[in-house]
């Protein structure tokens, strides 16, 4: 079996994910003409020109954008329902996708229409493909920390349908201290907790996310690497990282694949996992990010195994589900 194959036919969870980051073009270009808005952009072809990022914020400031033609469930079920089809495919099995509601909120969309829509593609998926999932809430960090504090009490109504609470956005001059309060409260409401750290940020920031924070995961974690004692940390706490190497590449996190950290990571025994992160805009769904981090790091049949191991191991699926699947891989790897 080539490597190519052996990705796309092993069972892999994807554990970094922003369902406003699967937005496609044309799917855009539809429901905005279907809810009669305006994009800046004339045609799926100059949008697609825009896709070029120097950083984080230039990504960001065109995915919020983006996400502002989503107004009723009808176009939150037909955005998720979109990435399942596609993951899949893929022999995505698990997904835990994350959420941004004040992206929709501030501007008016209820919180309750936004979780239906997507709610309701999950529970189809589940039904059709046996595709289980789970949805995080992710907090804005560019915005207050009173915001997301109502944010959250807007949503424990309905708690039964989220499995945790994230931090995305802008990571510079947002450090995760900022919201500490908030993942007091969802940490005592039995939520689990991530945060993007590290990503363009500095070690620092990651520090906070685990000490601080109290996460159980952490997305990205890149520049963990610079500081050899939170290395040791993550690991002696078995906090699992959620890498993104096409995102890393498009945001100029790295110049090159090949200067990626995941294959040193691994070295060092660190649990880190490959995720999309926002594949409508970075190149590549999963298996694409698979294949271009395989390609680059020269990984081997074993370690991309290992990789796929991971995504369930540090997943918030149960022990019996997790050692299910992890089975099913060694059993490929044989
Ligand atoms: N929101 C969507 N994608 C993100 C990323 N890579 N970092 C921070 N916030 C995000
Ligand atoms: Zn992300």
């Amino acid at each position: 079996m080539t490597k190519k194959e052996f990705i796309h036919r092993v069972p892999k969870a994807e554990l970094h994910l922003h369902i406003e980051g699967t937005f496609e073009p044309e799917l855009m270009f539809a429901i905005a003409h279907r809810n009669n808005i305006q994009l800046e952009y004339a045609s799926v072809d100059e949008l697609k020109q825009a896709y070029q990022f120097a950083n984080l914020q230039e990504f960001l400031d065109i995915y919020y954008a983006g996400a502002g033609v989503l107004l009723y469930e009808q176009d939150f079920y037909d955005l998720t329902r979109a990435y399942f089809d596609r993951i899949h495919a893929q022999g995505v099995v698990h997904a835990e996708i994350f959420f941004d509601p004040q992206t929709h909120t501030d501007r008016g969309v209820a919180f309750e229409t936004v979780l239906k829509g997507i709610t309701r593609a999950m529970d189809d998926v589940r039904e059709q493909y046996g595709l289980s999932s789970g949805l995080i809430l992710s907090i804005l960090r560019h915005l207050s920390e009173e915001s997301a504090l109502r944010t959250l009490d807007e949503a424990l109504p309905f708690k039964q349908y989220f499995i945790g609470v994230g931090l995305d956005s802008s990571e510079l001059g947002h450090p995760p201290v900022k919201f500490k309060r908030v993942f007091e409260r969802a940490r005592a409401e039995g939520l689990k907790t991530l945060a993007h750290a590290g990503e363009e940020g500095p070690p620092a920031y990651v520090w906070e996310a685990i000490d601080l924070l109290g996460v159980d995961r952490l997305d990205h974690g890149n520049r963990s690497m610079e500081d050899d004692r939170l290395v040791a940390e993550l690991i002696r706490r078995k906090i699992a990282l959620t890498l993104c190497p096409l995102s890393n590449l498009k945001l100029q996190v790295v110049s090159d694949l090949r200067q990626h950290p995941l294959k040193r990571m691994m070295e060092r025994g660190m649990l880190v996992t490959v995720n999309s992160d926002d594949p409508a805009y970075f190149g590549g769904y999963l298996n694409e990010n698979y294949e271009a981090i395989a390609e680059a790091l020269e990984l081997s049949i074993d370690e991309i195994g290992q990789l796929a191991v991971n995504s369930f191991e540090a997943s918030f699926l149960s022990a019996a589900e997790k050692a299910s699947w992890t089975g099913k891989i060694e059993a490929m790897l044989q």
